[in-house]
């Protein structure tokens, strides 16, 4: 789907956010159509499989309904890559200037990776709201974003790393948290054996954890 999107528009279409891992582009179809039956239609596929871009153009073009982006985007050549791929949106761990800059030329929404109260602020000043909060878990996790909404309300999370169906509500109840990103939809033995039953499964119980209100 051709949206005109915003990072902080793309947080919230969703509770959560699949972070795909891909070896095969030829999955990225079936994949793809496995997660939008069950009602995710934001997916990111990262960066870190030399199969990444083409999974990213194939899941993009077989499945419309699909926002398809790219993570692990580290710099400005990835956002390039990724934009020329079709990729509708960036997840970073972390944020440059450089990689700022260049997804506004490309005019692609970024999702930055910030942590502390100076990542956050860095981000705010380079014009980012929108933020993964990663790693979650060992960052401090739902006490460390609870606490950050006193002094930073206007940034925004989608925390990753570290989260479950077990935790997710933890993160979803925080006024600051609009989605959480995680594996746990998109294991790598059921993409293996095309298991799109067992994805739309994960995927309906990902959208069941519901979204704060
Ligand atoms: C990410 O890039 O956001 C994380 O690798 C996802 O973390 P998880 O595997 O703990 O869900």
């Amino acid at each position: 789907m051709h949206v005109d999107l915003t990072a902080e528009a793309l947080i919230d279409i969703g509770p959560v956010i699949p972070v795909i891992q891909i070896r095969d582009p030829e999955q990225a179809p079936g994949l793809a159509r496995a997660l939008v039956a069950g009602g995710i239609r934001v997916l990111e596929i990262t960066l870190r499989t030399p199969a990444a871009l083409d999974a990213i153009t194939a899941a993009a073009a077989s499945c419309p309904e699909a926002i398809v982006g790219a993570g692990t985007v580290l710099n400005a050549t990835d956002a390039e890559e990724a934009a020329r791929a079709g990729a509708q949106f960036a997840v970073s761990p972390g944020l440059t200037r450089e990689l700022s800059q260049a997804c506004a030329d490309l005019g692609l929404p970024l999702l930055p990776g910030a942590v502390t109260a100076t990542e956050i602020m860095t981000a705010l000043d380079l014009g980012h709201r929108a933020l993964k909060f990663f790693p979650a878990a060992t960052s401090g996790g739902a006490a460390a974003l609870a606490a950050l909404a006193s002094p930073l309300p206007q940034a925004v999370f989608c925390p990753t790393g570290g989260i479950s169906p077990d935790n997710a509500r933890d993160y979803l109840a925080l006024s600051n948290v609009r989605c959480v990103g995680g594996s746990w939809l998109t294991p790598a033995e059921a993409i293996e054996k095309e298991d799109w039953t067992r994805i739309t499964q994960l995927a309906q119980a990902a959208v069941a954890l519901g979204r704060p209100g």
